[in-house]
């Protein structure tokens, strides 16, 4: 889209995964992209990005402050602001991943969904997805209960949920080896918090060492060597069957939403 439009210079504050996914289209598509990550963003991360071409600032703090650099900068820059939810367009690309459920399960949808939250826009996405998906007559008004998945130190939306709030606290001293997850404030808090407040679902954390310790289980179940954010629903989901919040003969889906090969760091 920001090609259509005629865009030549895309800037995002980026945990590093979208970073490299923007760095990746921006040179398909011709374009300069500059991003700012945080210095301690998982070392593949900032090498893809650099190794397409991009130009990309390390910034001494967390994606907030990567965000602020850009908003100051943007205009005299020239940049198109990618950021999460300050353009419309990322939460209609992961959208997809609704339709691609319904798709796959011969279009109806699970009962419970489990999807680790960064910024937000893989869960509100999906949920617009099954409004759309309703209103065009491809599902029926059910939907799944949507469990927003965080690590306990960097839980801004689990703690905003547990209080009953409809918008997040900024999480103070965040930190997580699974750095999709590390955005202490989202901006789309409040869309977060109203669809799984709404599809009856909730919002729960799991610590550092669970989420690693899921990567190396799934790998030796599974043979997939999944994301620590990814991973971090499978304790999710054990604390929520204990809890008695999914129960036996819930159809369950959790997303895994990268690859472990980019935080070797994680498990050195
Ligand atoms: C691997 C991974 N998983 C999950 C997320 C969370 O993203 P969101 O909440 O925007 O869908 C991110 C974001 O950077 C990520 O990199």
């Amino acid at each position: 889209m920001a090609k259509e439009l005629g865009v030549s210079k895309v800037a995002v504050p980026s945990a590093g995964n979208a970073a490299g996914a923007m760095a990746a289209y921006a040179a398909r598509a011709g374009m300069e992209a500059f991003i700012f990550m945080p210095d301690d963003t998982p070392a593949a991360n900032v090498i893809e990005c650099r190794q397409t071409g991009a130009n990309v600032t390390l910034v001494n703090g967390l994606i907030t402050d990567c965000g602020k650099i850009v908003a100051e900068r943007k205009e005299a820059e020239g940049w198109f602001d990618v950021s999460t939810l300050k353009e419309p367009y990322r939460v209609e690309g992961k959208k997809t991943m609704g339709y691609e459920l319904a798709e796959q399960l011969g279009w109806r949808l699970p009962d419970v969904i489990l999807y680790p939250t960064g910024g937000g826009t893989g869960l509100i996405g999906m949920w617009k997805a099954f409004d759309e998906m309703e209103a065009m007559g491809w599902i029926g008004p059910a939907r799944p209960r949507m469990v927003s998945v965080q690590s306990a130190t960097c839980a801004p939306i689990v703690r905003a949920f547990e209080a009953g709030e409809r918008f997040a606290d900024e999480f103070e001293n965040a930190a997580t080896v699974a750095s999709g997850l590390r955005v202490p404030k989202a901006i789309g808090d409040f869309l977060i918090l109203d669809a799984v407040r709404a599809s009856g679902g909730t919002a729960i954390a799991v610590t550092d060492e669970e989420l690693v310790a899921a990567v190396g289980e799934i790998g030796a179940a599974e043979g997939i060597f999944a994301a620590p954010e990814g991973a971090a629903c499978l304790p999710a989901l054990r604390k929520l069957i204990e809890r008695g919040e999914v129960r036996e003969g819930d159809e369950v889906v959790i997303f895994n939403t990268g690859s472990g090969v980019k935080y070797l760091e994680a498990f050195e």
